[in-house]
């Protein structure tokens, strides 16, 4: 180039730092028309909100977090998760409505930060909707089995879940092969089977609260936050958060760091906020009502979340809860089987849709890098009968169902949140240099107090990231630094914004 040539106003000139203009992502969408129609409203933005967020963390994770990290304090520790959602989902809300194209995360980094840190994403993005998808299959096989068990099946024990001792969690490989069957097909959930679900899953979980009052001691609050012990086993050495390794501290679990350990894993129970975001394009009036649809399915979902712990954790004491269908069990317990297999049935069927959407998200964002060139484009090839993405519906499905049939429910979601909270700082980030760049473009809505919002957004989920633990930590990078080394070696290459020039 001469030397008195300007230089692009962009970084383009370095490969990783290529960005994919907005404008671009929109024309390369696979949906053509991108004008969406503008038809909902913050009632429905909620409504769809809770349908999505409500799953596992709620029916499974609470009982296992209250046992090892937090006793009955573990209502505090979904007030924490909560806050730091509710940070990320004011961020979440801007990007999504500056770039309301399908791939989420991926593609507002590809927009504003640059080609690498969009592949970064992308790849991280599998930790939170892929993985996500195995943790509740195996919630859903544990409210299965609680099921089954009721009515006198029992299965063999190398088939049960792994936190049940078993060896291969049949159950949940199954419901993953045939959501991957469905979603291949091209099969939708309609609105109103959605609303239906919707419906079962809040009306599952108000039960649990209402009917739970009725069963709960109060000796079992006694202690709240029970003092810290030393942690053992699973808790201690590389298992103990990553913060108190930090600062040298001797692992803890249960006091006041408890309550943080215990956030940081229950932080599950939110996932999927992102996904409402989404909508903010087909929002009739989104700079009103983005926040009130995402803040509102977030404050109702904590409310329901600290009710249901403080309900759960007084009717057993926390020390007894089950570990893969607490809240049906501690019905059970207290002698209440009808209500228990109310419970198992309306969670069974609220997780299964949980299930799907992030698998369809995942087999999106899997979609759109692969169009963009960084995966094969042999995997965004579409079914000539059923328009589905089928190549990476299936590969997708299959590694999914393997995964949730031989890992444990604990392992895989601590390794969820630390991805979904890595993205939740990118995007944060993102919209900030994405102020700069270009601040020309439509925003139908807009983050408050920038950089106050994103700045606290990327403080607090690094916050709840360093109380996972440190072989999270190293679970986590060690699936990074195989990103990176992909995009190296293959994306940077075939990258079609690279080839594009
Ligand atoms: N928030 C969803 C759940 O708890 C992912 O299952």
């Amino acid at each position: 180039m001469d030397a008195r040539t300007p230089q692009p106003a962009n970084r383009q000139r370095n490969p990783m730092f290529r960005t994919k203009s907005v404008e671009q992502s929109i024309l390369d969408t696979e949906e053509p028309e991108h004008a969406l129609r503008k038809s909902l409203s913050a009632l429905d933005l909620t409504v769809f909100g809770v349908g999505v967020i409500i799953g596992t963390g709620i029916f499974v994770l609470t009982g296992q977090v209250a046992r090892t990290y937090a006793g009955p304090a573990v209502a505090l520790s979904f007030v924490a998760a909560g806050v730091v959602c509710a940070l990320a989902a004011l961020c979440y809300a801007e990007f999504a409505s500056t770039v309301p194209v399908a791939g989420s995360a991926y593609t507002f980094s590809y927009a504003s930060i640059g080609e690498l840190p969009a592949w970064i994403i992308g790849w991280d993005l599998v930790l939170e909707l892929a993985l996500g998808c195995a943790v509740v299959a195996v919630g859903w096989s544990g409210y299965i089995r609680l099921l089954l068990d009721t009515g006198g099946i029992q299965l063999p024990h190398a088939l049960t879940g792994i936190a049940d001792g078993g060896d291969f969690d049949l159950l949940a490989f199954l419901l993953v092969l045939v959501i991957t069957g469905v979603l291949v097909a091209g099969m939708k959930l309609s609105a109103r089977v959605t609303s239906l679900i919707v419906a079962i899953k809040v009306t599952v979980v108000l039960i649990v609260i209402i009917a739970g009052v009725f069963y709960i001691n109060g000796d079992n609050y006694t202690p709240f936050l029970p003092a810290a012990q030393r942690a053992t086993g699973a808790s201690s050495g590389l298992g103990a958060p990553l913060i108190q390794l930090i600062f040298g501290y001797k692992p803890t679990t249960f006091g006041v760091w408890g309550i943080f350990t215990a956030a940081a894993v229950v932080f599950f129970a939110f996932i999927g906020f992102d996904i409402v975001a989404t909508a903010a394009e087909e929002t009739k009036n989104p700079e009103r009502d983005v926040p009130l649809g995402i803040l509102g399915s977030l404050a109702i979902c904590t409310v329901l979340y600290v009710a249901v712990s403080v309900v759960v954790t007084g009717m057993q004491k926390y020390t007894q809860l089950a570990v893969d269908a607490p809240l049906a069990d501690a019905f059970k317990v207290n002698h209440a089987p009808v209500w228990s297999g109310v419970i198992s049935f309306g969670a069974a069927v609220g997780l299964t849709s949980v299930c799907m959407i992030l698998l369809i998200g995942q087999s999106r964002v899997f979609f759109a890098m692969s169009r963009d060139g960084l995966l094969p484009r042999f995997f965004s090839q579409v079914h000539p009968r059923f328009g589905t993405p089928y190549r990476s519906i299936l590969l997708l499905g299959l590694l999914v169902a393997v995964v949730a049939g031989f890992t444990s429910i604990a392992e895989l979601s601590e390794l969820v949140n630390i991805g979904t909270l890595f993205a939740f700082v990118v995007v944060a980030i993102g919209v900030v240099v994405l102020r700069r760049t270009r601040p020309d473009l439509p925003r139908a809505f807009t983050t408050p107090w920038v950089p106050l919002v994103p700045v606290l957004s990327v403080l607090a989920s690094l916050w709840l990231m360093l109380n996972l633990p440190a072989e999270t930590w190293l679970r986590f990078a060690i699936w990074m630094v195989a990103g990176f080394g992909l995009y190296f070696a293959y994306g940077q290459r075939r990258s079609r914004v690279g080839l594009r020039g």
